[in-house]
């Protein structure tokens, strides 16, 4: 039997396609090598979202030309946002790589290797959803379900419009096939995954839906206990979608809502179509309906143009809103992006690096403060496994996706009351509350 390794850089997108990619193997006959080295088809499943992304793949790339030297039959194969961006290129630059395919040709890796000779061959149209391919679950209560592929807003950093195309939607009863179907498997928690989620349906044909009706349907289906999404966009946060979150028992109380920046100025540049009053503002609104809600967020700093004042600006957003966590991250320009163009105003690297020190500074703190509003309550936490760092421990979640490590004798799966006894800027620590196995 031949085997398979994939490696999985990028976002959640890439992890669900990584489970579809290792799904569609499986139904043809392949299983999973525990190790590279002992795989027959080395696969990579790639993202280009800055350039760090792109170095670190690379040195793994090279990692399996010295496997292949020792073994020339083996397969190596590219998948995902890099090799969409970089297309038939790859095989110049590498020509030890068998085979590529972007995101929108997940299936044709299926063609390829079912072919009867295995020449070089990329597929780079956007043509089928990955989340229509069999799938291999990386944790067995938790599903990604892929709500729409690509992206049609035009973000001046992001490289990821050109790496995943237009925006298509799934059908909707499709997807709550697709989620029952999971929860008869024992799925109990699901993340709807988009870049766009809460513009999912717009242009569904013939008749178009909306994000919320769809978080309706989902928090209908027996089983699912717990429904979350990424990434949605502040110009499409409308309340309808911010009133689920309050009114349907399964959906989380947290919103992952990235800002970018803190800047009207600079959120023009990065052509994100909101400015900061409208971001504060769905704030406010999300706090009106569901006050314990956790925010999280995405912060880029040294965009081209940035001065210290704008910067200024998103350091006081970050204080004044207090996100419950964020990732930060320091603007790197992207091949073919309009932001890669104003070369002119790049900011210095020192510079860059001096406020990232400053956000991250203003991001721990608040993050730290926000926590203790935990300590000393009762939450239910959905149990994960072992703690990662004490394995007589237990790990799980609460809803607003805080890791919580406790001691108890709750079994991965069930969803228990843990007693918060201490939390910090990324985690929690607590101890089941007993009283109701007692009872
Ligand atoms: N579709 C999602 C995010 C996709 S990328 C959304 O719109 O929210 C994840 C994060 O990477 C972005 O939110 C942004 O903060 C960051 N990012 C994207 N392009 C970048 C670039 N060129 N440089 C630095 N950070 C970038
Ligand atoms: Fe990129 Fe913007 Fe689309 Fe997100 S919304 S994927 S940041 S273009
Ligand atoms: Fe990376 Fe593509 Fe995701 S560029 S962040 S894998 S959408």
């Amino acid at each position: 039997m031949k085997r398979f390794h994939v490696t999985t850089f990028g976002c959640q997108m890439n992890e669900h396609d990584s489970e579809r990619m290792k799904g569609m193997l499986e139904s043809l006959g392949y299983s999973e090598a525990a190790a590279r080295e002992e795989a027959d088809l080395i696969l990579f499943n790639t993202c280009s979202i800055r350039e760090k992304a792109d170095e670190r793949f690379v040195s793994h790339l090279y990692e399996a030309r010295a496997l292949k030297r020792r073994d020339p039959e083996r397969v190596i194969g590219v998948g995902g946002c890099w090799a969409q961006s970089v297309k038939d290129q790859v095989f110049r630059d590498y020509p030890f790589v068998d085979v590529a395919f972007g995101p929108g040709q997940v299936h044709k890796l299926a063609e390829f290797l079912t072919a009867d000779s295995l020449t070089a061959q990329g597929f780079f149209e956007f043509e089928g959803f990955t989340g229509h391919l069999p799938h291999k679950r990386a944790r067995e209560l938790h599903a990604w379900v892929q709500i729409s592929a690509g992206c049609n807003m035009k973000c001046s950093y992001c490289i990821v419009p050109s790496t995943r195309g237009r925006e298509v939607s799934r059908p909707f009863e499709e997807l709550v096939d697709e989620v029952r179907l999971l929860a008869a498997e024992g799925v109990r928690e699901v993340t709807l995954l988009g870049q766009n989620v809460n513009s999912y349906g717009m242009r569904l044909r013939p008749e178009p839906r909306k994000f919320s009706d769809l978080l309706h349907a989902v928090d209908a289906i027996d089983g699912i206990e717990r429904i979350r999404y990424t990434s949605p966009h502040p110009a499409h946060m409308t309340e309808d979608v911010i009133r689920a979150h309050a009114e349907l028992q399964s959906v989380c109380q947290h919103i992952h809502l990235p800002l970018q920046a803190g800047s009207s100025r600079v959120l023009k540049r990065m052509r994100r179509t909101y400015g900061r009053e409208r971001f504060l503002d769905r704030v406010a609104l999300i706090r009106e309906h569901v006050p314990d809600c956790a925010l999280t967020t995405d912060i880029i700093v040294g965009f081209p143009g940035e001065t210290e004042a704008d910067f200024l600006e998103t350091l006081e957003v970050a204080e004044e809103v207090g996100f419950d966590g964020a990732f930060t991250f320091i603007y790197s320009p992207r091949r073919d992006t309009e932001a890669a163009e104003f070369r002119d105003e790049f900011v210095p690297h020192e510079v860059q690096v001096e406020r990232m020190g400053r956000l991250v500074e203003v991001v721990q703190r608040r993050a730290r403060e926000r926590a203790q509003r935990f300590v000393g309550r009762t939450l239910d936490v959905l149990v994960e496994g072992p703690s990662r760092y004490d394995p007589s421990r237990l790990r799980g979640r609460t809803t607003h996706n805080k890791v919580v490590n406790f001691d108890g004798l709750a079994v991965p799966g069930e969803i228990v009351p843990v007693e918060i006894l201490s939390a910090t800027s990324q985690s929690m620590t607590g101890t089941e509350s007993l009283l109701s196995r007692v009872a």
